[in-house]
């Protein structure tokens, strides 16, 4: 019984990150699928870093870092997500990275600062959820 119910969750836990990857069954997954306060802070970081990379692809320097941001560490996840250390652990990287970008007095240059905030995200999805992946790797500047 309990073996059904881990293999349950996995598949619905799947199909909730998978959403990005899997042209198919879009339709379905949307019917079903209530994005949580996770998924819709997530979206938000997306767009928001595609702004950064405009920002700094035209020359000039993003100033303001969005404090929208550490809502990562207390948002909803859906339902068979839990916060786990590993999450912890990369949410702090995360927002201690992209807080760099905004800092005036980093040694480091800007295009390395955000890319590596991009990998940040990137390694924390390679551990949580690997559907949204190839769309995260666009907006690395290469
Ligand atoms: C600490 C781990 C972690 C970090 C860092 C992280 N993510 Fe996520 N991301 C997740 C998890 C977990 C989910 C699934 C959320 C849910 O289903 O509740 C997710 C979901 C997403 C989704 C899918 C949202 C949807 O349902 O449509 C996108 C897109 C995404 N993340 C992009 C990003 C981007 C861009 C960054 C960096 C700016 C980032 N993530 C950083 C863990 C992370």
């Amino acid at each position: 019984m309990r073996y059904s119910i881990a293999i349950l969750a996995s598949v619905l836990l799947f199909s909730g990150c998978k959403q990005a990857e899997k042209e198919a069954d879009k339709e379905l997954v949307y019917d079903m699928y209530q994005p949580s306060e996770m998924s819709l802070l997530m979206q938000q970081m997306y767009e928001h870093n595609q702004k950064i990379k405009e920002v700094i692809l035209s020359g000039e320097t993003p100033t303001d870092f969005p404090e929208d941001f550490l809502k990562i560490h207390t948002a909803e996840l859906s339902s068979f997500k839990s916060r786990n250390e590993t999450f912890e652990g990369f949410s702090h990287l995360f927002v201690e990275s992209e807080k760099q970008i905004f800092s005036d007095s980093s040694e480091v240059d800007l295009k390395d600062r955000y890319n590596n905030t991009i990998n940040l995200c990137l390694s924390c999805h390679q551990t949580e959820c690997t559907g949204p992946i190839p769309k995260i790797k666009k907006l690395l500047i290469p």
